[in-house]
């Protein structure tokens, strides 16, 4: 598949991330299948979370993939932190030091490629994830740092203290949920597409080399289900399905091949656990819509231009 850089590191990555966020809702056998169709396709780059499943994804995950040092060579694995389902967020030092070694341990490796910060915390102590990043990256467990939902001035704070640079900042963002593109189109209107939400999210990790890893890329509002075939979106549906009879490929493709499109060179992160719409997906890094068709699609989602 083809590769990017991920945030300004030089660490080339395949253009689609497999997510698992819904891999322990499937059974041993699927997930195995879906795994191995994955690399098949030229899909090595998988984003986990200690809380998918509570653990069960990054343990499925090791098994499904037979994990061992030969494998782990060929793969690139992203995992988060941060989320304690019982007591919600936790940046403290501490837990991410514990989190990471829980994290290594179900995936059945010594190390990690990228962890991000799941969602913002906001007892964070700049000082102590500083910390937690530096005896990490010493210790060899962890070789790349980012976040996740996070604000600019969020990750500036960071910035001042942690030495590493981040890499990327993986945020909700879909055609049908493309808040962060459409403020930018509506600046300073009276209207509440103008609304801005995050800070200017998008400039500020272009400007910063940071790599936004669009999450949930077929779903519109949260956890609301996806907007492919669902009859709320018959224009968009429509046009996707217009656009893919032109490039002989799939809807599925263009949903993703309209994020690809953006300079901000995206790297958006699948959820689903079906192989054949996965290799739809991974299909999209090599078409190139043309501007007019990323706008019609952007406006047949129901987004306007000022
Ligand atoms: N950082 C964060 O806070 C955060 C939050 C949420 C997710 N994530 C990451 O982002 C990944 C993707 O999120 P997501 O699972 O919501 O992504 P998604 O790709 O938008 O959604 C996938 C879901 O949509 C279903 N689906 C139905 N029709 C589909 C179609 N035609 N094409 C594709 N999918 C279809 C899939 O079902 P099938 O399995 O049957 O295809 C699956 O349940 C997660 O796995 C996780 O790694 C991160």
């Amino acid at each position: 598949m083809r590769t990017i850089n991920l945030g300004q590191t030089g660490f080339q990555v395949p253009v689609v991330a497999v997510g698992f966020w819904r891999l322990s809702k499937v059974g041993k056998a699927e997930a195995e299948t879906f795994v191995k169709s994955a690399l098949d396709f030229g899909a090595y780059f998988f984003d986990h979370a200690d809380v998918y499943g509570r653990g069960l994804a990054e343990e499925m995950f090791a098994e499904a993939i037979g994990m061992s040092p030969a494998v782990r060579e060929k793969i690139i694995l992203q995992t988060k932190c941060g989320i304690r389902p019982e007591a919600a967020f936790d940046f403290s030092r501490d837990h991410i030091l514990k989190a990471v070694d829980a994290s290594l341990k179900r995936l059945k490796t010594d190390y990690i490629d990228v962890l991000l910060l799941h969602r913002p915390d906001a007892l964070m102590e700049p000082e102590e994830v500083a910390e937690a990043f530096g005896i990490l990256q010493g210790k060899g467990k962890v070789r790349y740092f980012g976040v996740s939902n996070q604000k600019p001035m969020q990750i500036e704070l960071l910035r001042k203290y942690v030495k590493q640079p981040i890499v990327a900042n993986q945020l909700q963002l879909s055609i049908a949920h493309a808040g962060m593109i459409r403020q930018g189109i509506h600046v300073n209107s009276m209207d509440d597409a103008a609304a801005d939400r995050d800070g200017s999210v998008l400039d500020y990790c272009r400007l910063h080399g940071i790599t936004i890893q669009p999450w949930s890329p077929f779903q519109y509002g949260f956890d609301q289900g996806t907007f492919l075939e669902n009859p709320k979106f018959p224009e968009l549906n429509a046009k996707l399905v217009e656009i893919a009879k032109k490039y002989s490929v799939s809807n599925t493709t263009i949903v993703m091949a309209w994020l690809l499109r953006h300079p901000a060179r995206f790297q958006p992160v699948t959820g689903t656990m079906k192989p054949e719409r996965l290799r739809d997906c991974v299909k999209a890094a090599e078409i190139t819509l043309s501007r007019d068709e990323w706008y019609a699609i952007y406006l047949a989602a129901g987004n306007v231009l000022p």
